[in-house]
C-alpha cells in the first residue's frame, strides 16, 4: 500500500483546523472551527483568547475531520502540525495535539511552515510545476516565493512593514467596518469607482518588495482631513481606490517576476488571494505571459485551513523529512 493518509493540524492564529489528505493531492476533510466571533468585538484577534478556543477546539476539531475522512488513527502515515510563524500560545495547542497523537499512535510527526502551507494548497487544485512562482497574501504574511523544486522556498521580495492583509484590517477598521475587513473592503470596492489618488508603493527599480504603510497612512489621514473639514468620503470610492493601489503593485511585481526568473506557474496563496478583485486583476495581467499557467485556489484553501498543512507534510514526508517529540512552536519560523 504505497497511498499516504497524513492528518494535518493548523492552530496558528484564530482558526482551529484538522484535515485528513491522501497522497497529498486529494483533501478528504478540511474541517476548520472559527472563532473569528469571539475577537471581532477587539477589532483583531487577541492571543488569550485564540489560544483558550484552541483547547476548547482541538479534539472535537481532530475527531471530526478523522469521522469525516472516514479514517482511524491506524490508517495513518503520519500527523503534520503548523510549527510556525503565528501566535505563540495558538501554535503551543497545535503543536502539543500532535504530539500527543503522534506519541500515542507510534506515528512520524512532521513540522510545518504556516506559508509552505499556504502555497502547498495549490496542489489541491492541480500538479506544480517548476521552476513557479508563488504570491503569498495574508494578513501576516506579502511574500513572492520562487521554488525550483518541492521544498526549496526562495523569498525574493516581502513586505517592509504591514502585510497586504494587515493594510486591509486597518484601512477598514477606520471605515467602520467589522474585523476582519479584508473582504468588507472587497465588497465596498466593487460597489465604487478608483477616483482617488492614492500612493503606489513601487521601491527601488527592480526590487520585489512591498510596502503597504504609507497607502494606509494616505488612506487614514485623508480620512481625518476629510473628517475636520465636516466633508464626507463615500467608503465605496476609497474602498475602490485602495483596493485599486494594493492589486496594481501586487500584479504588476508579480508579473515582472514570473518573466525574470521564466516560471511555468504562478500560484496565488493567503487569505487575501480570497479578494475578488486580486484574483481578476492577475488573470488578465497574466494574459501577458500566456506560457505561464496561473493557479488560484477556491476561497476555502485560500484562508487558513489544515488541509494546506497536511499537503505540505506529505511532501516533507516523502522526502524523508521527520520532526521529533522536542517539536516546539517557533512564533518567528524561517521559511
Ligand atoms: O491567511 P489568513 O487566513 O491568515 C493569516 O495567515 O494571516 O489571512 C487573513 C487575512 C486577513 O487580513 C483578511 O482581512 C484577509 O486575509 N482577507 C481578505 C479577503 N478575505 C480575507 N483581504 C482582502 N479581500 C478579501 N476578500
Ligand atoms: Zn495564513
Amino acid at each position: 500500500n504505497e497511498d499516504v493518509y497524513m492528518l494535518g493540524i493548523e492552530t496558528s492564529c484564530d482558526e482551529t483546523a484538522a484535515a485528513v489528505v491522501k497522497n497529498g493531492r486529494e483533501a478528504l476533510s478540511n474541517v476548520v472551527a472559527s472563532q473569528m466571533e469571539s475577537h471581532r468585538r477587539f477589532g483583531g484577534v487577541v492571543p488569550e483568547i485564540a489560544s483558550r478556543h484552541h483547547v476548547e477546539q482541538i479534539t472535537l476539531v481532530i475527531e471530526e475531520a478523522m469521522q469525516q475522512a472516514g479514517v482511524s488513527f491506524a490508517d495513518l502515515d503520519a500527523v503534520a502540525v503548523t510549527a510556525g510563524p503565528g501566535l505563540v500560545g495558538a501554535l503551543l495547542v497545535g503543536v502539543n495535539a500532535a504530539k500527543a497523537l503522534a506519541f500515542a499512535h507510534g506515528l512520524p510527526l512532521i513540522g510545518v511552515h504556516h506559508i509552505a502551507g499556504h502555497i502547498y494548497a495549490n496542489q489541491l487544485v492541480t500538479e506544480m510545476k517548476f521552476p513557479l512562482l508563488a504570491l503569498v497574501v495574508s494578513g501576516g504574511h506579502t511574500e513572492l516565493v520562487f521554488m525550483k523544486e518541492h521544498g526549496n522556498f526562495v523569498v525574493i521580495g516581502e513586505t517592509r512593514d504591514d502585510a497586504a492583509g494587515e493594510a486591509y484590517d486597518k484601512v477598514a477598521r477606520a471605515l467602520g467596518l467589522p474585523y476582519p475587513g479584508g473582504p468588507h473592503i472587497d465588497r465596498l470596492a466593487h460597489e465604487g469607482e478608483p477616483v482617488m489618488d492614492l500612493p503606489r508603493a513601487w521601491l527601488e527599480e527592480g526590487s520585489y518588495d512591498f510596502s503597504f504603510s504609507g497607502l494606509k497612512s494616505a488612506v487614514l489621514n485623508a480620512l481625518h482631513n476629510a473628517k475636520q473639514r465636516g466633508e464626507e468620503i463615500d467608503p465605496r470610492q476609497m474602498a475602490a481606490s485602495f483596493q485599486a493601489s494594493v492589486i496594481d503593485v501586487l500584479v504588476t511585481k508579480t508579473a515582472q517576476a514570473a518573466k525574470e526568473y521564466g516560471v511555468r506557474q504562478v500560484l496565488l496563496a493567503g487569505g487575501v488571494a480570497a479578494n475578488r478583485g486580486l484574483r481578476a486583476a492577475l488573470q488578465e495581467k497574466m494574459k501577458e505571459l500566456p506560457d505561464v499557467e496561473l493557479v488560484i485556489p477556491p476561497l476555502s484553501l485560500c484562508t487558513d485551513n489544515a488541509a494546506m498543512i497536511a499537503v505540505a507534510g506529505t511532501v516533507l514526508y516523502q522526502q524523508g523529512k521527520r520532526a521529533d517529540l522536542a517539536l516546539n512552536a517557533n512564533p518567528s519560523l524561517p521559511l
